[in-house]
């Protein structure tokens, strides 16, 4: 990744270089194969004031800001839209444009001082985090925060600056999400409700309920309207999946442990019932499963 720099505050070089480090992990995290750019500014916090102040409205300093070059479609980032990254090349850096950074090292040293850690992984996080909205990351919904402290977190793992606050989610907050999904269930006839939370690799959630109809055989398992749910919004790879019900244990009935095989043979089953909690691979549940690895396309 080119970093175009303009330093208006100067940073140590040995910043700078834990910057550069830091935006070619972000590229490779990403999965961007192309040779991306990214112009970065260096300023005071009455610099970024302005800035902050004419193209937002916000009169106040802050820390970072971050002018992408790329619209991208909902759901999607860099990594997922190539034809839109080839589409910004700019000549005069030679490779495409994702955007603008700003960054008041006032801010920056300010803060690594309030939170007790160097400047330098302040530095490496105020650049990752503009990164990742010039890649179509944002963070104002609950799951794509989570999506996109999950990239921050995976870059900066990566380069030995890992965040101890951006902490995965815990099997606890993916029962609590199975119970609360379990409130909405639409379950009239059966009267079983019961709530799924399934975890993505890239750390969002999504939740399920089980949905029944008047005709019966139309009814929707609440592990199911996870994944599909999971699946319209552009995740596929699953790690843990949580259920809760009442009354006895909610494992998977047998079309959703094929479902679940589909994306995710290796996933985790958690269930919760009555206070109780139990768990097993779903290559306990479904073994000897057939998946797509068994159709000759697959094995291609
Ligand atoms: N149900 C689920 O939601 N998940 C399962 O794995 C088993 C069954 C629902 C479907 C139906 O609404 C109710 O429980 C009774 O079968």
């Amino acid at each position: 990744m080119k970093l175009c720099w303009q330093i208006d505050a100067p940073l140590e070089p040995a910043m700078l270089s834990l910057m550069q480090t830091a935006a070619d992990q972000a590229a490779r995290c990403e999965g961007i194969e192309r040779l991306c750019a990214v112009s970065v500014r260096l300023c005071s916090d009455e610099q970024i004031r302005e800035l902050n102040r004419d193209f937002r409205g916000i009169d106040r300093a802050t820390d970072v800001l971050s002018f992408p070059l790329i619209r991208y479609p909902e759901g999607t980032t860099a990594g997922q839209a190539d034809a839109l990254v080839r589409g910004c090349y700019d000549d005069e850096a030679d490779a495409c444009m994702l955007g603008d950074l700003v960054i008041s090292v006032e801010h920056l040293l300010a803060q690594a001082e309030e939170y007790g850690h160097s400047p330098a992984r302040e530095a490496a996080y105020l650049l990752v985090h503009g990164l990742c909205h010039l890649f179509g990351y944002d963070h104002i919904e609950e799951n794509d925060k989570r999506r996109m402290r999950a990239m921050e977190e995976k870059i900066l793992s990566g380069i030995g600056q890992s965040r101890d606050e951006a902490a995965p989610v815990t099997d606890e907050t993916l029962l609590v999400l199975a119970r609360e999904a379990m409130e909405r269930s639409y379950s009239p006839y059966s009267h079983f409700a019961v709530g799924a939370a399934l975890l993505c690799e890239d750390g969002r959630v999504f939740q399920g309920c089980n949905v029944e109809n008047a005709s019966f055989g139309l009814t929707n398992c609440a592990e199911r309207t996870a994944v599909f749910k999971a699946v319209s919004e552009g995740a596929r790879e699953f790690t843990a999946i949580a259920i809760a019900a009442q009354g006895s244990a909610p494992w998977p009935c047998g079309a959703c442990r094929q479902v679940l095989n589909e994306f995710a043979p290796g996933i985790r089953v958690l269930v919760t019932w009555d206070g109780k909690a139990d768990e097993a691979p779903l290559q306990a549940l479904l073994p000897h499963g057939f998946g797509p690895s068994e159709l000759p396309d697959g094995k291609e």
